[in-house]
């Protein structure tokens, strides 16, 4: 069992890790004096394998708890279906006391927070992620959003949840590119941060796939450790949070110009930190063998380090309606060590054509 504290200036929390941690989560919400009626928000997948079994934990610490399932899948992330659960929160009466539950992967997370962050002005929420992507990276931050049809997470806020339960149990009946995807964000971490945790990873491969407990623990620990860091020092992305971005620029291009479909966004931000390495390299900021070292751990994570399916002039076009380029000035997160991140808002078009082809098949 491992605590990491997210230290913030205001609305400070505790994410707790381990396997099977029901009895910590009941004492907790014993304790929190929340009011009495609270609400699960999960999804037809994940609502079928755990809703009744979290219920329970919450009901035996004296909430009188009901769940709401949303439809599995990423277009349940919008206004329509935040709007379905404001509609249960009202008829069951939740107050401005009452805590909402979010049960399940980043859809889960993000879309549960957004209406907690909204509903009566803000309301408390907890974190109890079950897919590994949202364990290391989305239910942790604030970052909480819905989708419009003209771009993802377009309506959201920074609105911290009170506490993560990170169970790793949950991760048991995931499918196995649901592990990957996860591992995508991990590599994410040892690469802008952490030059030890990036060897680990080189080094205990195999475990960390068949989800070993040691290195499960161990991965998803430091990844949170280093998210509660980097948050820690820059809640709303003004600066240092933007490294987190790490791949992302051209992840989200190679999403978009394949529909959403053919890659889950883990893949593409693995093939966007190889298109960002490349970069790297091109500027001087890595060698080669750099390079070499995080392709080679990427696919030996069973993650894709080229697309299929998108085009040079495509994807140059799409970053510059990416969310975060400003003004036309994209914010490019590059590596100058392994383990070690900059921003760079002046690389040439050239190069970034020339990395782009260099990451299509
Ligand atoms: N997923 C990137 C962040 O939370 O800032």
């Amino acid at each position: 069992m491992g605590e990491v504290k997210v230290n913030l200036p205001e609305n400070s929390y505790q994410i707790e890790i381990g396997s099977d941690i029901s009895g910590k989560v009941r004492a907790y919400f014993e304790g929190a004096g929340f009011s009495s009626r609270a609400l699960i928000v999960t999804d037809s997948n994940v609502g079928r394998l755990y809703e009744n079994s979290v219920e329970e934990v919450l009901r035996s610490a004296g909430l009188d708890a009901e769940t709401y399932r949303i439809p599995a899948g990423e277009s349940s992330k919008c206004l329509a279906e935040a709007e379905k659960i404001y509609t249960r929160a009202i008829a069951n009466g939740l107050d401005r006391n009452s805590v909402i539950c979010a049960l399940g992967g980043g859809v889960v997370g993000d879309v549960a927070g957004f209406v907690a962050a909204t509903y009566m002005r803000g309301i408390p929420y907890v974190q109890m992620p079950t897919s590994l992507l949202a364990q290391v990276d989305s239910s942790v931050g604030g970052k909480v959003a819905v989708n419009h049809s003209l771009g993802k997470n377009m309506i959201g806020a920074f609105y911290q949840p009170k506490r993560v339960f990170i169970d790793l149990a949950f991760l048991a009946t995931l499918p196995p590119r649901e592990i990957y995807t996860g591992l995508g964000e991990i590599v994410k971490y040892g690469a802008i941060f952490d030059a030890d945790f990036f060897a680990y990873m080189e080094a205990h491969g195999p475990e960390i796939l068949a989800l070993g407990p040691e290195a499960l623990e161990h991965v998803v620990r430091r990844s949170c450790e280093i998210k509660a860091e980097v948050v820690g020092q820059d809640e709303r992305e003004n600066g240092l949070r933007r490294i987190l971005n790490f791949g992302h620029t051209m992840g989200h291009a190679i999403e978009k110009e394949t529909k959403y479909v053919r890659y889950n966004h883990g893949e593409a931000v693995a093939i966007g930190m190889a298109g960002a390495a490349y970069i790297s390299e091109e500027l001087g900021l890595i060698n080669d063998t750099a390079v070499a070292r995080l392709l080679c751990l990427l696919e030996a994570l069973h993650l894709p380090t080229r697309a299929k399916g998108c085009t040079v002039d495509a994807m140059y076009a799409d970053i510059f309606h990416d969310k975060k380029t400003v003004n036309g000035r994209v914010n490019w997160v590059l590596l100058d060590a392994l383990g070690h991140a900059v921003v760079r808002q002046d690389v040439p078009e050239e190069i970034v054509r020339r990395s782009m082809a260099r990451i299509l098949e």
